[in-house]
């Protein structure tokens, strides 16, 4: 009977084919939304131009300085980037950490901690006089009117400084950099982390037309035919869009799969009734989607001898990298157990059995509904372009994707079972996006040269 109990509280998690094609549907629908005059302002994703135009062609060339900010890691990097027959990328970065106080202080506290990070970087590079031109990876939505302009549309994820949001961060950036009177700089782009994955595997492959991370949020970006992006003007080519798919169901049309685990874990995050499905399928929110479910089941008395400790109370403590340890198939219950302790739950060896389970369950919903995103998206590409068949390359990033021992496998074989017409192929992004930013930066300074 408990074991039933179990199995219906998860049955609400695992979707049927024709829940994921509807969830396909549905972001298709949303992205329409996003690119249209008329319904652009209220739409949900919001289908953000990028004002990059084009892939990179290798005839990119520099030394660029590039900011990496809202990952998992802050990151200040120096890229060399040589055009040519010989053409090559070299890259030296160091990592900063960015304590919660100034995540979530205020925007001049923020802004001040990034320009010391860049000082310290230049000290340690001995580059001080340099004036660099700098790229600028911020992944938050951002609405831009050009390559070096982004209004702050809201904070995602951990992320909530004061005076910031309506603001333009470049402006707030150059600000902090002048507060300092250090060094100068000299900032060319600003650019989402989906953009920059992009970027970074199109030097690689040219193929690559869209950017996916699943990490500690969820977003993508592709290739749009300016013809359909309806509020910038121009109907030639293509240009990037931020889709800021994260937001998808904030107006309530993903309430019918929705649990009441994932309404809890909206209701306890820092942004509630935001980033409805990136709350059910990113790194930051599968761990407290986990945690919910571990405290009903405790309550009902089937978990932990019906004892919640202060651990299972503790937001946060499910990381990504704890799941992945915990779903992992090389992992004997044993060890399963030992992790949990070292969580501080103390697991009999049944509970461990539920345990990964429950991670299970929600993982794998994680990876289907993203890839139902993902196979939106390619199909989108396909009819743009009168295709029957589409071959593209997707660039990708994310602790999520590259830790998790399933998401990538099912999100693929999702991807697959709902775009049948796309062969999609994935390529990760080794170093990060701060070479695409730096690539993006490139392009931005010949573009300046010719306009001047
Ligand atoms: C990094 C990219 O490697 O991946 C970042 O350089 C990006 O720009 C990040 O934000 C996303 O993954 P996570 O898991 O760190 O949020
Ligand atoms: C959040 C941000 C988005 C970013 C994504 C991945 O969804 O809003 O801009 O791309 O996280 O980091």
């Amino acid at each position: 009977e408990q074991a039933r109990q179990i199995q219906q509280t998860l049955a609400e998690f695992r979707l049927s084919k024709n829940q994921l094609l509807e969830v396909k549907k549905r972001m298709r629908l949303e992205i329409e939304r996003g690119l249209k005059k008329d319904t652009h302002k209220e739409a949900t994703v919001k289908m953000l131009p990028t004002f990059v135009r084009s892939t990179p062609d290798g005839t990119e060339n520099g030394d660029f300085l590039a900011l990496d900010l809202g990952g998992t890691n802050f990151r200040v990097l120096l890229v060399k980037i040589r055009s040519g027959k010989r053409r090559s990328v070299e890259m030296h970065n160091k990592i900063y950490a960015i304590p919660i106080e100034v995540m979530q202080g205020t925007g001049e506290e923020l802004f001040d901690h990034i320009v010391h990070c860049i000082s310290d970087f230049l000290d340690y590079m001995g580059m001080k006089s340099a004036r660099l031109p700098l790229g600028f990876t911020f992944s938050f939505p951002c609405y831009q009117t050009s390559l070096d302009a982004g209004i702050l549309v809201t904070w995602t994820k951990g992320f909530k400084a004061t005076d910031c949001e309506g603001e333009d961060v470049v402006e707030l950036l150059r600000e902090a950099i002048k507060r300092k009177e250090e060094f100068e700089l000299d900032v060319v782009a600003i650019v989402n982390d989906t953009v920059g994955t992009m970027m970074t595997c199109a030097y690689e492959e040219p193929t690559c037309e869209i950017g996916l991370i699943a990490g500690t949020g969820s977003n993508a970006c592709y290739m749009e035919e300016m013809k359909n992006i309806e509020i910038v003007p121009g109907n030639e080519g293509r240009m990037c869009v931020n889709m800021e798919w994260g937001a998808f169901g904030d107006n309530g049309c993903l309430d019918d799969i929705r649990t009441i685990y994932d309404q809890a874990v909206d209701e306890n995050s820092l942004n509630e009734g935001k980033q409805r499905y990136e709350k059910m399928c990113s790194g930051m929110y599968l761990g407290e989607i986990v945690r919910q479910i571990l405290i009903d089941l405790t309550k009902r008395g089937f978990l932990f001898r019906g004892q919640i400790s202060e651990t299972l109370k503790t937001r946060g403590i499910f990381e990504t990298k704890f799941l992945s340890q915990i779903e992992s198939d090389r992992l004997a219950l044993l060890q399963v157990r030992a992790i949990l302790q070292q969580l501080g739950l103390d697991s009999t060896c049944d509970d461990s059995i539920i345990v990964k389970e429950v991670c299970g369950t929600v993982s794998r919903r994680a990876a289907q509904i993203c890839g139902a995103g993902m196979a939106a998206v390619v199909d989108k590409i396909r009819e743009n372009r009168g295709l029957d068949h589409l071959d593209v390359t997707v660039g990708v990033d994310g602790t999520l994707y590259k830790l998790h021992p399933h998401f990538s496998r099912i999100f693929l074989q999702t991807v697959k079972e709902l775009a049948p017409k796309c062969d999609v192929n994935f390529l990760l992004s080794e170093d990060g996006s701060g070479k695409g930013a730096a690539l993006i930066t490139a392009v931005g300074c010949r573009q300046r040269e010719l306009d001047a």
